[in-house]
């Protein structure tokens, strides 16, 4: 029987126990969207095992962790609310399970074990799916479970999935990253490049488009390479995909894009992360081809500075990412760009700032998340000589954000006056009388209207500009 076929027993078996008790479960998601997905499948196992969602873990009889630790505050947060729980498991008797990224760090869990023994079930990446069998040993025997594997992830089809969202979907399409970027953990706490198959990617598009999403976001560490692992094996590796009685022929994420372009009523496409070092024409000409795709791409930068490109093993140097970021202005009417940076990397220089300050003025993004470096326990970077002392990394910090800030202002205020078709994504979060939605380019737009237009596209024109998002009146 297959492993998902297994589990499906196991949610069985743990709903029979769980039948009338009117269980509630609540979970916090510490990491990035890929995280997020996983959660959202962590709380469709849990609904289908009977229990029900709250956003206070004080009346939870199941809490959930789920954890990043891509930075190192992402630790100080973990353990901090674990001590939260302790109370709160006196008082309920709680289960309280913990999995993620942070889970695959040795350190952590022998931590874990030894000072904070109340913790029932850790689960790690690479064994989301068993989250059933690890409740359902716990209700059983009450002994902790520790379900961490350290091999290569396969990926899992059929899991149940509860989405926190009813107007826009992510969908992962590829597990793992391969590019072991010297500052980064991800590689080893998500394991190797592995792709899904496009036909269980389309069918699961297709599902969300009869629900009625509009807008999906396709997932990974590097989307752009989906399918070049598994093409290493097998370079003739090609898939047959039906979309509306037509043919598509699915072998890499430009094909991929081309074809979820083809499903109906899913309106607007996105996706995150690409690496520059992996941008092929292709995919640039997706992106310009596919009306759906939106013309904001995200690309990652992570430094300006070629020497610090080569030391954080990013495989570009300077020059080629901003010709990379003038053939996509060239050969995409619109297109705009959002960016990561990291600052304060070992070996980083004033001159090597300089050339970071140099490519964000350059590139204009319109969005850019900016990182101070923080050491991560088994990667290169702890170990590099040279690590820039804390002040300077908040100084240069402060700096970058200035500039981006003042470049935000800019271009925000070059909206005022144009038209932007917007998908209406709900009522505003600081203001009930205000519906809210995103430009193309992922702006923030908040707009007076009937809460009847939500989950549909509206144009609107821009007003004014307020840094962190945009007003407009509709059209
Ligand atoms: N795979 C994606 C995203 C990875 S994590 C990519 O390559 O773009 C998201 C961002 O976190 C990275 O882009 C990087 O800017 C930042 N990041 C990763 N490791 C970090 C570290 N050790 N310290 C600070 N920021 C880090
Ligand atoms: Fe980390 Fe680099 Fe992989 Fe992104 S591409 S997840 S930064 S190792
Ligand atoms: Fe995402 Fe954090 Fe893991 S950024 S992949 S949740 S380490």
């Amino acid at each position: 029987m297959d492993e998902i076929e297994i589990q499906k027993e196991y949610i069985e078996k743990v709903n029979k126990i769980n039948k009338n008790k009117d269980l509630k479960y609540a979970i916090l998601t510490m990491g990035c969207q890929l995280n997020e997905n996983d959660s959202e499948k962590l709380c469709g196992i849990l609904e289908e095992m009977g229990y029900s969602k709250t956003c206070n873990f004080e009346e939870a009889d199941f809490a959930i962790f789920n954890t990043c630790c891509v930075r190192e505050n992402a630790e100080d947060k973990l353990f901090g609310k674990l001590g939260e729980l302790k109370r709160i498991k006196e008082k309920n008797g709680t289960i309280i399970a913990i999995g993620g990224c942070m889970m695959q760090e040795k350190h952590i869990t022998e931590k874990i074990r030894k000072s904070y023994p109340y913790v029932d079930i850790i689960f790690g990446t690479h064994t989301l799916h068993r989250l059933p069998q690890d409740v359902y040993e716990i209700l059983k025997n009450e002994e902790k479970i520790d379900d961490v594997i350290d091999i290569e992830g396969k990926v899992y089809e059929g899991l149940p999935i509860k989405r926190f969202n009813n107007i826009k979907a992510s969908v992962t399409i590829m597990y793992g990253c391969n590019n072991f970027c010297s500052y980064c953990i991800v590689p080893y706490v998500r394991g190797r490049e592995r792709s899904r198959n496009p036909q269980d990617i389309i069918n699961e598009i297709e599902k969300l488009a009869k629900q009625g999403y509009k807008e999906v976001t396709l997932l990974g560490q590097n989307v752009n390479s989906y399918l070049v692992s598994e093409k290493r094996n097998n370079p003739n590796l090609e898939y047959n995909v039906k979309i509306n009685n037509k043919n598509f022929k699915i072998n890499s994420f430009a094909t991929l894009l081309i074809a979820v372009n083809e499903i109906d009523k899913i309106e607007k496409i996105r996706f995150i992360s690409p690496h520059p070092k992996d941008f092929t024409d292709d995919v640039i000409n997706a992106i310009a081809n596919c009306k759906k795709v939106s013309k904001l791409v995200h690309l990652p930068l992570q430094s300006g500075s070629t020497k610090m490109l080569k030391i954080m093993n990013r495989k570009y140097t300077k020059e080629q990412y901003l010709n990379l970021v003038e053939k996509m202005k060239a050969k995409i009417p619109n297109v705009k760009f959002s960016t990561d940076i990291i600052v304060g990397f070992a070996e980083e220089s004033e001159e090597d700032f300089e050339d970071t300050l140099d490519v964000v003025k350059k590139v204009n993004y319109e969005q850019v998340f900016m990182f101070i470096y923080s050491r991560r326990v088994g990667t290169p970077g702890e170990k590099m000589k040279n690590q820039v002392p804390e002040e300077i990394k908040h100084k240069r910090f402060n700096k970058l954000k200035e500039l981006v800030e003042s470049q935000i202002k800019q271009n925000n205020e070059k909206y005022i006056g144009t038209k932007q078709k917007i998908l209406v994504e709900g009522i505003s979060k600081n203001n009930e009388n205000m519906l809210t939605g995103r430009t193309d380019s992922n702006k923030v737009v908040v707009f007076e209207g009937d809460k009847k237009l939500i989950n549909t596209f509206v144009t609107l024109k821009i007003t004014s500009e307020h840094m962190w998002y945009l007003k407009g009146k509709l059209y």
